[in-house]
């Protein structure tokens, strides 16, 4: 503050102003003349914050995370995460979860809805959900999207919150690519490459696919456990049945997770196996050997 009067008296000794800081004990801070008052406020524009908060144990988190989870007014999140992370929200509001605007939650969850009742309905619920992001929003609330992982490699938020773009910040988290390199303990790069896809990137582009298979890079499949059986004959296209294939298992779950080494072969029938059928990325190539 810049004080003209002290006990309602014009300043007289020092000059006209003082500077009267919180918390300021000294007494000298005088000012001869001031030209101009410039108010700057300090309170950011709220913002979508998307927090990567690790694939796994709750000890991935970063300290950046949790910083940026300080400034969110009010959360956007998984049950799960809402428990683990519970002491770093405080009291703070959860608007919803996002699982809930997957197919595949959104299916479990209303079983008995007729497809096209379905597709309405959920398009409806997200509709519903990105209106309590806006309203936090206008309501000058900074929202955090908890996300699993790293938000930036296959992240669910990005086919919906895109309409919030110039609002969003990222804050990066560790990928599951990240803790199964970790578990894995080898050069995965041997031949140059490491090529992070998911089935569909590689149903849309089989050149690739062949590049990278005739040089031997690695090849890294997100969401791929479900698909196996139209990824085999496609992998099948450009290797050979021998090639090395590895199924890394609930990466970065200190208590549960594993490696399954097996070929293109048999993958199949090794990962029919398993109760696990979504945590799980799947390894090809020499680097493997
Ligand atoms: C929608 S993507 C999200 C990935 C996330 N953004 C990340 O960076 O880890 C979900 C897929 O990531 C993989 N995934 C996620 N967490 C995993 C884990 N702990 N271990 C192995 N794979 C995992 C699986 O392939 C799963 O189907």
């Amino acid at each position: 503050m810049v004080a003209d009067k002290m006990a309602d008296k014009s300043l007289t000794k020092g000059g006209k102003f003082k500077l009267i800081l919180p918390d300021d004990l000294a007494a000298d801070r005088t000012i001869k003349a001031v030209s101009s008052i410039e108010v700057v406020t300090f309170k950011q524009k709220p913002r979508l914050y998307i927090i990567g908060m690790g694939c796994a144990d709750t000890s991935l988190v970063t300290l950046e995370a949790i910083s940026y989870m300080g400034k969110a007014d009010v959360f956007v999140c998984p049950e799960d995460i809402q428990k683990r992370f519970a002491k770093y929200m405080g009291n703070k509001p959860i608007l919803f979860d996002p699982l809930r605007n997957t197919e595949y939650m959104f299916k479990k969850a209303h079983p008995d809805l007729p497809p096209e009742e379905m597709k309405r309905s959920l398009e409806a619920q997200r509709t519903e959900d990105i209106q309590r992001i806006k309203d936090a929003l206008t309501a000058g609330k900074s929202v955090a999207l908890l996300e699993y992982g790293d938000p930036t490699v296959y992240g669910g938020w990005m086919f919906w919150l895109d309409e919030f773009k110039d609002k969003t910040q990222v804050i990066a988290g560790i990928s599951a690519f990240n803790s199964a390199n970790a578990m894995m303990g080898r050069h995965i790069g041997c031949k140059g490459s490491i090529v992070i896809t998911v089935p569909q990137g590689l149903k849309d582009n089989e050149a690739m696919l062949k590049a990278v298979a005739d040089n031997g890079d690695t090849l890294v499949i997100f969401v791929g456990l479900r698909e196996l059986k139209t990824l085999r004959p496609l992998l099948q296209k450009f290797y050979s049945n021998k090639t090395s294939v590895h199924l890394v298992y609930r990466a970065g779950y200190s208590d549960s997770a594993y490696i399954i080494e097996t070929s293109l072969k048999e993958v199949i029938e090794r990962a029919e196996k398993e109760k696990e059928q979504h945590l799980g990325l799947i390894y090809i190539g020499p680097c493997l050997d």
